[in-house]
Order: structure tokens, then sequence, then C-alpha cells
């Protein structure tokens, strides 16, 4: 049993996955299904993600992966993009401080570039401001897609003059926007959707997954625990066969 700062008693399993990836998906079919426009399924989506940072901190995972914008939402509505946009300056604006108290380090995977350079800027200073906090790691993927990784490190390594021979998977991983962070454990993605979205698809070539039906802004910390309990009865086989697992 572990007593959560608000007084409740989680049981938290043996096993706590060190990075642990979502895709936070559905927030708009939450809003259509109480008759509310998709930017209040957005903006209920921020307000579970706060609780869901505070219980991730509690549960004792270090790394935190949130898919927030991907390359292909620019293809919305310029309305909704605009909205999403104005979230993510909205949640730097009111969020920062208590994310910096609470020891979260912020980190951002993807590209900035499109976003204007006040914003750039914005991103940029609450990442410095965060760099030394330790207790979560969070990253977050807004305008991050797994191809675009891939081509912008296939670049770079191009650009480096790398050398064929010199290419292996972990050099490769080292170009890629999360080449501070190990490989996500567990990838959640919520609303019943059963794809990847071009999320992570390097990283995640072992990745234990979790899909639940439920709606983005409805998945409370207990169903992270939920998630929690599901993976630490998995055994992850790396191809190798039962028994002979016990590590990577
Ligand atoms: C996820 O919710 C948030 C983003 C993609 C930014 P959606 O907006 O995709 O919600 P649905 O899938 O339309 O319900
Ligand atoms: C994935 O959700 C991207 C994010 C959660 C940010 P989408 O709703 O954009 O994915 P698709 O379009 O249904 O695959
Ligand atoms: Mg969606």
């Amino acid at each position: 049993m572990k007593l959560m700062t608000d007084g409740s008693e989680v049981k938290l399993p043996a096993k706590i996955p060190e990075h642990v990836a979502i895709i936070m998906d559905g927030n708009g079919r939450w809003a259509r299904s109480r008759g509310l426009p998709r930017m209040a399924g957005h903006r209920a989506g921020v307000d579970n993600l706060r609780r869901i940072i505070e219980a991730a901190v509690e549960y004792g995972i270090k790394y935190l992966t949130i898919y927030a914008f991907s390359t292909e939402n620019w293809k919305r509505p310029p309305a909704e993009v605009k909205g999403l946009i104005n979230i993510l300056e909205d949640v730097i604006d009111r969020e920062l401080k208590s994310l910096n108290e609470n020891g979260v380090q912020l980190r951002h995977i993807g590209r900035l570039d499109q976003l204007k350079p006040e914003l750039q800027d914005k991103v940029k200073q609450a990442i410095k401001m965060t760099e030394k906090n330790d207790r979560l790691i969070l990253n977050v993927a807004w305008n991050y897609g797994g191809r675009d990784e891939i081509v912008c490190a296939i670049k770079q390594m191009v650009s480096d003059g790398i050398q064929p021979e010199e290419i292996t998977e972990s050099l490769v991983g080292r170009y890629l926007f999360t080449s501070d962070s190990p490989d996500p454990d567990l990838i959640i993605r919520t609303s019943g959707e059963m794809r990847v979205s071009n999320f992570l698809i390097w990283q995640g070539a072992y990745s234990e997954w979790y899909a639940t039906t439920t709606y983005w802004p409805d998945f409370d910390p207990e169903e992270l625990l939920g998630a929690l309990h599901v993976y630490a009865q998995r055994e992850r086989r790396y191809g190798r066969i039962s028994g002979n697992v016990s590590s990577r």
C-alpha cells in the first residue's frame, strides 16, 4: 500500500514501468457526447492531463510522454488548430509554476518551427526553467510525427557525414528527438482506436500496449493504476521463449 498526498491509499504493482507514453485520444467525442463544442473536449483533456501527471509522479513513473499534437493534426479545421495552439500557450502560462514546484522536467519532442517565434521562445524558456528537475520527465509530443522524426534523423546523419558502417540501432536512437529518454515500456491509447497514428514508431518497437475505450478526459488516475497492474502481468519476451526473459 502507498499513501497518496490526498490521503488515499493505493496498491501499486511491484513492477512499475519506467516510461509510460499516452495517446490522449477522444476529446472530440467526449465533447460531442455531452452536446459541447470540440474545444470544450480539449480543455477537459488538459484538466485531465494535470491529474494524470500528478498521479504519474505519485506512482513512481519516471518518464511520461504525451501525444498532444501530431504532424497530421494540421489537417484539422483552422479554428481547431488555432485553438490547440492556444491551449499549448495557456498550459505553459498557467501550469509551468506548479509543474516546476512538483519537480517535473519539461521536454519537447517534435518540431517547433511552425509556431510563432514568441511561442517557440516560451516553450524553450519553460524547458530551460525545469531542466534540473528530476521527479518526472514529461516529454510533450507537439507537432510530432514518428516518420518526420526519422526523416530529420537521416538528414542530420547525412549532414554529419556518418558513414554506412557506423550506422547502428543505437546510433539511430541517438539522432531521434527522444535521444535522452529510454524507450517507452507501456503505451496507452484512449478512446478505443487501435492504431499507432505515427507515435513513437521506432521507440515503440517492443512497448507493451494498453488500449481502453475511455475517452481521454475520463481516463482517471484509477484507470492509470489499472493499466499499471495489467502491465505488471505481462511477460516481455523480446523474441525469446517463455521463462527465459529476465532482461532485454
Ligand atoms: C485527441 O482528441 C486530441 C488531439 C488529437 C489533439 P481528438 O481531438 O482526436 O478527439 P476525437 O478522436 O475526435 O474524439
Ligand atoms: C492522435 O490522435 C494524435 C494525438 C492524440 C495528438 P488523432 O485523433 O489525431 O489520430 P487519428 O487521426 O484518429 O489516427
Ligand atoms: Mg482522435
